[in-house]
């Protein structure tokens, strides 16, 4: 079978984009392929963050992967600093991998420009560590959305870097490009994110969810309810087509083109398929909170799991690179 990494970062609040954008699909590729999904702390830490929520936000984060319905009988998942590997891992790749190279990321060099004051080492070798968390498993396929291409192609690199320089150890990773449509921002100009506060989270109070999508940005020359609008250009159309069957797409793209529909009636209709998809997910993350020691459980075998693959992996890399062992 196949085998697929991704990672996503502890930031707690998961949203509707991270949803739509990964989680989903996620979901849909357990079923095909040898998966590992990680928890990447280690990540986390190369900008501000706080210490005292990191480990809260963490296990918050793995509940929801889970209550999103990956299950520990159809994939693994596990905390990327219970994995000491892939640091390792990351340090012998740091010696492959050429400053220049990382200076090009675009993330980095955005990261740079929000983050002034602490432009670290670590975040400069975001990509080595994310690098090393696939390579570690001799992942062939990374699922991730079109931001993190340029990361999964610098893991390709570093795998030939490697591989001329020691043997053929490691395969070069293919991305797996989600199909669904990119969610932007409340605002219905930028990506959806946290920083930007522009989000809906998945588990926000049911009127909080709704009040960001009430006022929600659509198509911004849709100025009065009898102006017909432009689903093209709307945002809104595109959360719907997220969530919402063809027949209704078609009824909502002709309500809007005629102006027969305001828009919030489109968000009534969108909201309502939202929270039809959304409720089981979000009464399972309240009983998994009730049972937390189980989402621990899943997290420490999926660690145990994936360490016995890393150290493998590991063991062959320190004597290629000609480590005294
Ligand atoms: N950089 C990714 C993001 O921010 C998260 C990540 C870390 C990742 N390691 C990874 C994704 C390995 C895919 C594979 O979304």
């Amino acid at each position: 079978m196949k085998r697929i990494f991704s990672g996503i970062q502890p930031t707690g609040e998961i949203h509707l984009g991270n949803y739509v954008g990964a989680i989903r699909n996620w979901v849909y590729l357990t079923e095909e392929y040898d998966c590992i999904f990680c928890v990447v702390d280690y990540h986390a830490i190369t900008v501000e963050y706080e210490i005292d929520e990191l480990k809260k936000r963490t296990l918050e984060t793995a509940l929801i992967l889970l209550a999103c319905g990956l299950s520990p009988e159809k994939c693994k998942m596990f905390v990327q600093s219970h994995v000491r590997e892939h640091t390792e891992l990351a340090w012998i790749f740091n010696c492959v991998t050429p400053i220049g190279e990382l200076e090009r990321m675009t993330q980095f060099k955005d990261k740079s420009r929000q983050h002034r004051a602490n432009i670290n080492i670590g975040l400069m070798g975001y990509p080595v560590l994310q690098a090393a968390d696939i390579l570690v498993y001799k992942a062939g396929y990374v699922p991730v959305g079109e931001d993190q291409v340029q990361h999964v192609e610098l893991s390709r690199e570093v795998a030939r870097k490697f591989n001329a320089k020691y043997g053929d150890i490691f395969p070069e990773p293919q991305v797996i490009l989600s199909m669904a449509p990119k969610i932007l921002g409340v605002d219905g100009t930028n990506k959806m994110s946290k920083t930007l506060n522009n989000y809906i989270g998945l588990l926000e109070d049911k009127d909080s969810m709704w009040e960001k999508l009430r006022t929600a940005v659509t198509d911004v020359n849709r100025v009065r309810r009898k102006d017909p609008g432009n689903p093209e250009v709307c945002n809104v159309y595109t959360i719907h087509r997220a969530f919402s069957p063809n027949e209704t797409l078609l009824e909502i793209d002709k309500g809007c083109r005629t102006a027969s529909i305001g828009c919030i009636d489109c968000k009534k209709t969108l909201f309502s398929n939202m929270m039809a998809e959304l409720d089981p997910i979000r009464e399972k993350a309240v009983s998994l909170n009730n049972n937390i020691d189980y989402v621990i459980d899943v997290l420490k075998t999926g660690a145990d799991t994936c360490r016995a693959i890393a150290a493998e992996t590991m063991d062959e890399v320190r004597k290629t690179i000609g480590l005294f062992m």
